[in-house]
């Protein structure tokens, strides 16, 4: 039978399966445990869509119009994500940006084979001027044996990650996502409610068009970054051929854009914060996993992230990712200008 686009859309869940097929041994667990993630984001995307409306809807005090304590957005979608995951039996433990220890898994539900980091909501601070916000999340294969989950099974280096995405809550909502088999994009079309395939094998371009970067810490950066984001502006022809500058302020977003259109998106240290800004377990990694899948690089500068192994749960990174030739071009300015 000939597929008619109007009814013959390719949903999260079918193209999830299929990608399943090629792998006889699968037990669909991980699949499962991706339609569990995109069943917490279309929560997270209601409460997004309606965040602009508490004013309006709201009474003053933070309560809402069934007298209902409001919860601020970023507790709200880390409370969905757990609610979403703690019951299925697919994974064993659980650690959040959001909450200072390892989160564990109910005693009446068993455990899976997974641990998750997340993300809950990055860039929350764009909630309050309408701009676009996300989520972040990263799985491994537990390490330990049985039970709870430990903290060896949520500190595991990057390159260990059997799945990682994030979910953009832009324009459109977006839900982009890889198990080491190529980078893929789907876009939620709110009539129907599901998550359908709208970028298949995302790409990225060799070298980008865009650098994003908090350009207000220029004068903290060690001389090799700073001679790096000259290079951006265009002040080192020679060297680097300019770029054009968008910074949201949400990875995400920024994150985003520079998959889609080519670009480099960078959070160096600085002499007030060396390690940056950046959590490497919930935002460096499962980005870095996801660009290495679309042909890109991620660095601190000095190593890719992937080979990080983190010490512990709230570790920061500098971050530097994107275009493959423009991430070479960091790393070989710093190691050239040096700290
Ligand atoms: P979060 O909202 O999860 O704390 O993350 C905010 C992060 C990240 O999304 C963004 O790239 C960065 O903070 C922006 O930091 P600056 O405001 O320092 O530029
Ligand atoms: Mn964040
Ligand atoms: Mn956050």
């Amino acid at each position: 039978m000939l597929a008619n686009p109007a009814t013959s859309v390719t949903t999260i869940e079918r193209f999830i399966l299929e990608q399943e097929r090629n792998f006889p041994d699968a037990t669909g667990e991980l699949s499962n445990l991706l339609y569990d993630v995109a069943l917490g984001a279309k929560v997270i995307a209601s409460a997004i869509r309606r965040a602009g409306l508490v004013h309006v809807l709201g009474s003053a005090g933070g309560t809402n119009v069934q007298g209902e304590e409001q919860m601020k957005l970023d507790i709200f979608a880390n409370e969905t994500l757990k609610n979403a995951m703690c019951h299925t039996g697919r994974v064993c433990v659980m650690a959040s940006e959001e909450d200072e220890q390892l989160i564990p898994i109910p005693e009446q539900y068993s455990h899976g084979k997974y641990a998750v980091l997340f993300d809950p909501l990055d860039g929350s601070s764009n909630i309050d001027v309408n701009c676009s916000v996300g989520t972040i999340f990263s799985v491994y294969r537990r390490v330990s044996m049985e039970g709870s989950g430990t903290m060896a099974d949520v500190l595991q280096r990057g390159s260990e990650q059997v799945a990682a995405g994030y979910v953009l809550y832009g324009s459109s909502v977006m839900l982009v996502y890889s198990t080491g088999r190529g980078v893929h994009g789907f876009t939620l079309d709110p009539t129907i409610g599901e998550f359908l395939l709208s970028h298949p094998n995302i790409m990225t371009p060799r070298v980008g068009r865009y650098y994003s970067v908090n350009e207000s810490n220029f004068a903290r950066w060690n001389r090799g970054v700073q001679m790096a984001v000259r290079g951006f502006h265009g002040d080192t022809p020679e060297r680097i051929k300019g770029k054009k500058s968008r910074y949201i302020g949400s990875l995400v977003a920024d994150f985003h854009r520079n998959l889609i259109a080519g670009g480099i998106f960078l959070y160096p240290g600085d002499e007030k914060n060396p390690e940056g800004k950046l959590r490497l377990s919930y935002e460096a990694a499962p980005m870095a996993f996801l660009i290495e899948q679309a042909g890109g690089g991620a660095t601190d500068g000095y190593r890719p992230i992937l080979s990080i192994v983190p010490d512990r749960l709230h570790q920061r990174t500098p971050l530097v990712i994107g275009s493959h030739d423009d991430v070479v071009f960091v790393t070989e300015t710093i190691k050239e200008f040096g700290p």
